[in-house]
C-alpha cells in the first residue's frame, strides 16, 4: 500500500507546535551515519551471538541443515501461533516447487496471551487442531499427520523437534512456559485428546519464511518479519558457528549450511548505538520485560501505535494539544495499535476527515485540523524510523555473509499493511549503501513478498526433517 500524495502544508500549524514537531523530527530521524554505525555494531553482535560465550542476540541454530530442493512433496499440517490468531494449515507440497494450502484461523481468546495457566494455551491449540482435522478429513486420518509448528518466539533447540522457550516477546506473558519445551507441552494435549499428529519440526516464522521462499526463488538470502515483532533468519556455515562445537552428531556435515533464527529484536539491549528517545524508554519501562527486545521495541508493529500515543500524551501534558479533551481513553496503554498510524497515514483528505472520525469514535477526542496534521506527521516519523532501523538487520547479515545482491523474503503485518513501509524500507537500505536513487525493484538487495512461511515453510521444514529421520540421520 502506498500513502496518498500530500498536498497540504503545515503552514497553519501554530509555532509552538511546530517547535515540538521539530524536536520530534530531530529525535525520530535516523541519519545515514547513525544507520551505518548501527549496521557496524549489528555485525559484531551477530558474530558474538554465534560464539561460544554468546551475546545479546540469541542466534539460535534452527537445525534445518539443507536448502530445500523444491522436490519435497506430501501432505503436512502446519500451525502458526500468532498474536491474534492460531492458523492451522494443510499443505500439499507438489514436489515441483509448487504447493496448495487449505487453512482455518482460530481466534486466540481474549486474555489468553497473559493467562496464568499454561495448559489453557496448549489445550486451545490442541482443540483447534482437532476441529481442523475433523473438518478437512471427515472420514478420519490413517496413520499420523506430520506437523510443522511455527512458534514465533525465541526458543532454543538442540534438535529440530524441540523448542525451549527462552522468554516471551510481543506482549505474551504466560508463566511456566519459559524454560520448557513447547513441543512436549503441546504433545501432552495431543496425546490426551488422541489427536493423530506428530510434531516433526518446531520452526521460527523467519526460518519458515526463508525456507518457503527459497523453495520457489533461489535468489533468497534471508527471511524477515516486519510484523508484531521484528526478526530475521539466514543460512550460516556450520563451520562458522563456534557455539555448535561439541553439539553436532558425527553424521552432521561440518561444512554444510544451518538455518539461524537470529532473534535480532534483542539487538542493542545494552543501549550502545540505537538512537532511543524518551518515548522508547517509557515503552520499555512499562513493558512486562523491561531491558529486553530493545530493537524490536523501536521498530515492530506491537509498539508503533503505543509510541505515537506516548508522544500525544506528552504534548497534551505540556498543554500543547487536545486542550480540554477527555483523555481517559488516550491515557490507556496500548489503546492505539499500529492500525491507527497506518489509517492516519492513509487518510486521503486535505483536512484529515477520516482521522477526525477515527479519533472521535474510538478515543472520544475532538481534534483540530492542525492537531491532526501534527498527528499524521508524527505517524510518518515513527513509521519511517521503524523502516529505516529495521533494515539495518538486513544490511548487517548481507555484509557479514559477503552478499552483494540477493532477495530478502519479507512477511508480517507492518510489511503487508502499513502504507509506504515497503518504499521506506528500500530507501533505508539505499541510504545505508549509498546507492543512486532509482526504482526500488532494481536495487541490489530486493525485499520481496515472501511465500507463506508459517504454512508452506513449516511443511517444507517438516518434510526435510522427515527425510533425515527416514535416512536414519540425527
Ligand atoms: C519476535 C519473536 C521472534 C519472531 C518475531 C517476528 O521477535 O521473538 O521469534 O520471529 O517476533 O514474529
Amino acid at each position: 500500500k502506498k500513502p496518498p500524495t500530500r498536498k497540504g502544508s503545515m503552514a497553519d500549524v501554530p509555532q509552538e507546535l511546530l517547535n515540538e514537531l521539530k524536536t520530534c523530527e530531530d529525535i525520530f530521524t535516523v541519519s545515514d551515519e547513525t544507520s551505518r554505525a548501527v549496521v557496524k555494531h549489528f555485525i559484531s553482535e551477530l558474530n558474538k551471538g554465534l560464539s561460544k560465550e554468546g551475546g545479546n542476540i540469541p542466534m539460535i541454530p534452527g537445525w534445518v541443515m539443507e536448502y530445500p530442493s523444491g522436490k519435497e512433496s506430501g501432505d503436512f499440517l502446519a500451525i502458526d501461533l500468532g498474536g491474534t490468531n492460531l492458523r492451522v494449515v494443510l499443505v500439499k507440497l507438489g514436489g515441483d516447487r509448487t504447493f496448495d494450502t487449505t487453512q482455518s484461523k482460530y481466534k486466540i481468546p481474549d486474555g489468553m496471551r497473559v493467562t496464568k495457566d499454561r495448559e489453557e494455551l496448549f489445550a486451545f491449540i490442541a482443540d483447534s487442531l482437532k476441529a481442523f482435522i475433523e473438518e478437512v478429513f471427515p472420514d478420519g486420518v490413517t496413520g499420523t499427520l506430520p506437523l510443522g509448528f511455527t512458534f514465533s518466539y525465541p526458543a532454543s533447540q538442540d534438535k529440530i523437534n524441540e523448542g525451549i522457550l527462552q522468554r516471551w516477546t510481543k506482549g505474551f506473558d504466560i508463566p511456566n512456559v519459559e524454560g520448557h519445551d513447547v513441543v512436549k507441552l503441546l504433545e501432552k494435549h495431543l496425546k490426551e485428546q488422541k489427536i493423530p499428529i506428530e510434531i516433526t519440526a518446531l520452526i521460527n516464522d523467519t526460518t519458515g519464511t526463508l525456507v518457503a521462499s527459497l523453495y520457489t526463488d533461489s535468489e533468497t538470502k534471508m527471511g524477515v518479519i516486519f510484523g508484531t515483532g521484528v526478526n530475521g533468519a539466514y543460512y550460516e556455515d556450520v563451520a562458522d558457528i563456534p557455539k555448535l562445537e561439541g553439539k553436532l552428531a558425527d553424521d552432521i556435515p561440518k561444512d554444510g549450511p544451518m538455518a539461524i533464527n537470529c532473534e535480532y529484536g534483542s539487538f542493542d539491549n545494552e543501549h550502545l548505538v540505537l538512537p532511543r528517545t524518551k518515548y522508547d524508554i517509557l515503552v520499555d519501562e512499562q513493558s512486562p520485560r523491561p531491558g529486553q527486545q530493545t530493537f524490536e521495541k523501536m521498530t515492530s508493529g506491537y509498539y508503533l501505535g503505543e509510541l505515537l500515543r506516548l508522544v500525544l500524551v506528552d504534548l497534551h501534558s505540556k498543554g500543547l494539544i487536545l486542550k480540554n479533551q477527555d483523555m481517559t481513553k488516550l491515557n490507556q496503554e496500548y489503546i492505539m495499535d499500529t492500525s491507527y498510524p497506518a489509517k492516519i497515514e492513509e487518510d486521503p483528505f486535505e483536512n484529515l476527515e477520516d482521522t477526525d472520525a477515527l479519533l472521535k469514535k474510538d478515543l472520544g477526542i475532538n481534534t483540530t485540523v492542525q492537531e491532526r496534521k501534527l498527528i499524521r506527521r508524527l505517524s510518518e516519523l515513527i513509521a519511517t524510523r521503524s523502516a529505516h532501523l529495521s533494515v539495518c538487520g538486513i544490511a548487517a547479515i548481507f555484509q557479514k555473509r559477503g552478499y552483494k545482491t540477493g532477495h530478502v523474503a519479507a512477511d508480517g503485518s507492518v510489511y503487508k499493511m502499513y502504507p509506504g513501509f515497503v518504499e521506506r524500507a528500500a530507501e533505508g537500505l539505499r541510504k545505508i549503501y549509498g546507492w543512486t536513487p532509482g526504482p526500488i525493484d532494481e536495487y541490489p538487495i530486493k525485499i520481496c513478498p515472501s511465500e507463506d512461511g508459517s504454512g508452506a515453510g513449516g511443511a517444507i521444514i517438516a518434510a526435510l526433517a522427515q527425510k533425515r529421520i527416514a535416512a536414519g540421520k540425527s
